[in-house]
């Protein structure tokens, strides 16, 4: 029987902004291809959680053993998930795992790739490497996920401008304002609709 919309798992563990990004974007229409029905976290304590049960969003967390990656593939399955979202996840999954599902987990990066990426740059200190760096213009983006930490295709970009007067802190702001709450749901619309017509 085929899906109505795209089965998607969103990946978190920290605040869950872009995860609260998606979910809005599903309410209001922007995402209407696929629908969030499961949320992964590596922290228990991760505020996505109390996004996600707001949300009516089932929860799963996994601590990081050496079943961690099993764990997570057997949930994504018992779900039958089509869509990964890495939304602030803060680990970097192993190619046995990415080549499972190729072309099929996006992740949001704090930056325009490949500025700024790969191994050691996520959350604040992406921002304090551009400002430290002295860039004018900074940004998000949104690609696809292989066994490159970062060095997936890219999907979407949009620049963010520095100010002279930035923290780390208010650069983090205003790139997940102008960027990346903008550019992530669009890009799951955009992959799920993809998903979505290749199945018909
Ligand atoms: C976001 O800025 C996201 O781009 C970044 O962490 C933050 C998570 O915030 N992710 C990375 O740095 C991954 N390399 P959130 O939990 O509020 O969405």
């Amino acid at each position: 029987m085929l899906t109505k919309t795209v089965n998607i798992a969103v990946l978190v563990s920290g605040s869950g902004t872009n995860l609260q990004a998606i979910l809005d974007a599903q309410k209001s229409g922007i995402i209407k291809n696929g629908h969030v029905c499961l949320v992964i976290s590596n922290n228990k304590s991760a505020y996505a959680l109390e996004r996600a049960k707001n949300a009516g969003v089932e929860c799963a967390v996994f601590e990081k053993n050496a079943e961690f990656e099993q764990n997570i593939i057997s949930c994504l399955e018992s779900h039958g998930i089509d869509l990964i979202v890495l939304a602030g996840f803060m680990c970097i999954l192993s190619r046995d795992f990415t080549s499972r599902y190729p072309d099929r987990i996006i992740n949001v990066h704090p930056s325009l790739i490949p500025s700024f990426c790969g191994k050691g740059f996520y959350g604040i200190h992406v921002h304090e490497a551009a400002l430290e760096r002295g860039v004018k213009l900074t940004g998000a983006t949104v690609h696809f996920v292989n066994e490159i930490p970062d060095g997936g295709r890219i999907i979407a970009q949009k620049a963010v401008k520095v100010r002279d007067n930035d923290t780390p802190e208010t650069l983090q702001r205003r790139v997940m304002t102008q960027a990346e709450w903008i550019i992530l749901p669009r890009a799951v619309e955009q992959i799920s609709k993809e998903i979505m017509e290749a199945k018909s």
